[in-house]
């Protein structure tokens, strides 16, 4: 969602700020603006649109400054516009903020300030917010900047991480965070500030994570003062050394992150397993389960929470814990999860997923499981991530920073580590033979050479396959067992980035009303490898040819009964089935690529689509 960057240091801000905002991008936005200190006055950009379209109107401001900020907005309150874009300055024109989240209590304090005189040019909270700051400073001359700004966050309630700038204390930033993250890049003689560390990895290897509640004042005189917002109470941060690097956020000469990222997928994959996944000892080792087992192995019931791909990949962690571990699990949506009074005790485990780590609707999930007494554990890509910190323990899937917005590498790295943790379950609590174990383990240490050679040889078939579907309308996805929530990936990453209608069923329940829809016109995607309900397969698709539907099948190398009925055949590698959605899921993403590249989507960054979903 949106971006934050600010400066202050030696080099020129804009290049700075600007260059960090298309860090940014991938977040998802659909509007920029900027913002310089001059002398004693402000230089302000904005527009609807991209960083390019900014740039476009902003090029003046270049080698103007050294102090700035800048913003990509994802609309909530208020349409994508020039007006509701940010910076936003307050009514005496001297305070400057940029704002990712939203202030709940908005109009309460929009009707306290317009009725003082305060007028409004957006209909953006944020706004509301800078001028609340003015109207504190205004009405008690004795307090400073940053002073205000703390009185003001303590009358606001919802999510938020904010910059501001004043013209009367030049090269002070002031922000602050609550549910939105914000980092603080710390250079030799000069200070960094944004949503994430990519805008500054190239330049420091070191930071602060803002923490929940906390604001820090900024200055090359006075270095970053942190306080809490309640009482102003100061705090010692703690300096973290990056692990990102410059590379890792750049194409590498692909054509799209997204692309990048899906051929990244046998080193991601690796990543997972590495240090965990020792075959010649036959164990699995997991930190962050180790110390828990016997309570995970206690639980009553587990319960997975998650939103979109990460709820995919809950699902398929259901049919693996369940099998190996046999112990009992509900997947939820974090957003039902969280307004519906489920049961949950303390002899519950909850597993919350999230590849970002800041979905809100799982932040809040959690806390509810947390005050309800279950032990959570968090499946979290980005390191240090909100959720990776209020979890009780967990585990990283080190697949790498994920830019793309459509999810791909961390996905199948969400279902490297649930393997881990069921067949780690399941052969601790005696559920799996030891033979059964190795077996396992030795086929789940040789998923990343299968992974690279599906790429391999299918890339060009998929690609060559995507051509064929260009002007469709409508897609169904089908699979059965742990392919059904692999066809329910398939056909959310379709739709995110191609536009195209498309839905995920199992199977068997096409019968049940989706057959109603097939025709010549419908391509349908079925995931048929051979172990897995094959011969109950077999007659779906058989019943799907008769009504003429334009099967696109994924089976396994050699198959012939299926292959010989479908129109288009994508052949992937043998593997057990619970492994397979791995497997499957590298065509799928590179269908829904294609797809999207022909019909001349934006691949990387998807309409209306945010990377971390930071808003309820
Ligand atoms: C789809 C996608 C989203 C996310 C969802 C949850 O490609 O990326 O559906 O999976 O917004 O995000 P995380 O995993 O960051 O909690």
């Amino acid at each position: 969602m949106c971006g934050i960057v600010g400066y202050t240091g030696f080099q020129d801000a804009y290049e700075v700020v600007i260059n960090g905002l298309r860090r940014l991008e991938y977040r998802g936005y659909d509007s920029a603006g900027i913002v310089l200190e001059q002398g004693t006055n402000f230089d302000v950009a904005k527009t609807k649109g991209k960083v390019e379209d900014l740039v476009a109107i902003s090029k003046n401001l270049i080698g103007k400054s050294h102090v700035g900020m800048g913003h990509t907005r994802w609309a909530t309150h208020g349409v994508p516009s020039d007006r509701n874009s940010h910076p936003h300055i307050s009514n005496n024109g001297k305070i400057a903020i940029v704002h990712n989240g939203i202030i709940e209590n908005y109009d309460t304090i929009k009707t306290m300030l317009t009725e003082k005189g305060f007028v409004f040019h957006s209909e953006t909270d944020t706004e509301v917010l800078v001028n609340l700051i003015q109207y504190l400073m205004d009405i008690n001359a004795d307090i400073d900047f940053p002073t205000a700004v703390r009185y003001a966050l303590n009358e606001v309630y919802g999510a938020y991480a904010i910059t501001v700038m004043h013209e009367d204390f030049p090269g002070v930033l002031v922000v602050a965070r609550l549910g939105s993250p914000l980092a603080i890049g710390l250079g030799n003689n000069e200070y960094f500030i944004a949503s994430d560390a990519s805008p500054f990895v190239e330049f420091t290897k070191e930071a602060v994570y803002l923490e929940e509640g906390h604001m820090a004042t900024i200055s090359l005189e006075h270095g970053v003062d942190i306080r809490n917002i309640k009482d102003n109470v100061k705090i010692i941060p703690e300096v973290q050394q990056l692990k990102l690097s410059l590379e890792q956020i750049e194409k590498g000469g692909y054509e799209h992150f997204m692309l990048k990222e899906i051929f990244e997928q046998p080193k991601s994959i690796h990543d997972t397993l590495r240090g965990r996944l020792l075959v010649e000892e036959g164990i699995i080792k997991m930190a962050g389960i180790w110390d828990h087992l016997e309570r995970l192995n206690q639980a009553q019931k587990i319960t997975i929470i998650a939103c979109g791909t990460s709820w995919h990949a809950g699902l398929i962690g259901e049919y693996l814990i369940e099998e190996f571990a046999r112990i009992p699990v509900e997947v939820e949506y974090a957003s039902e999860f969280r307004y519906r009074n489920p049961i949950i005790t303390d002899k519950d485990i909850v597993i919350a997923i999230s590849q970002s780590g800041e979905t809100a609707d799982t932040m809040a999930a959690i806390k509810m499981a947390k005050e309800k007494g279950a032990f959570v554990y968090g499946i979290c890509n980005v390191v240090d991530s909100s959720i990776s910190r209020v979890t009780d323990a967990g585990s990283y899937t080190h697949a790498g920073p994920e830019i793309g917005v459509a999810s791909t590498k961390a996905f199948t790295s969400q279902l490297t580590v649930l393997s881990l943790i069921a067949l780690k379950l399941g052969k601790h609590n005696g559920n799996l033979s030891n033979q059964e174990f190795m077996r396992l383990i030795t086929e789940l240490d040789a998923l990343p050479k299968k992974v690279e050679e599906v790429l391999e040889t299918t890339n060009d078939i998929v690609k060559d396959i995507a051509k064929h579907f260009i002007g469709a309308q409508n897609f169904l996805y089908l699979g059965r067992g742990y392919n059904f929530p692999a066809a329910l990936e398939g056909a959310l990453k379709l739709k995110e980035i191609s536009y195209i209608h498309a839905e995920g069923y199992p199977a068997a329940e096409m019968k049940h009303g989706p057959i109603a829809l097939i025709d010549e016109n419908m391509p349908i995607v079925i995931i048929a490898p051979k172990q897995g309900h094959y011969d109950k397969i077999v007659s779906n698709v058989q019943e799907i040819k008769a009504r003429k539907g334009k099967i696109i099948a994924l089976v396994n190398k050699g198959d012939t009964q299926v292959a010989s009925v479908a129109d288009y055949v994508i052949e992937f590698p043998e593997t057990s089935e619970c492994f397979s959605p791995i497997i499957a899921s590298i065509p799928l993403q590179l269908l829904a690529y294609y797809i999207a590249v022909y019909r001349g989507a934006n691949v990387d960054q998807p309409r209306n689509l945010a990377k971390s979903v930071t808003v309820e």
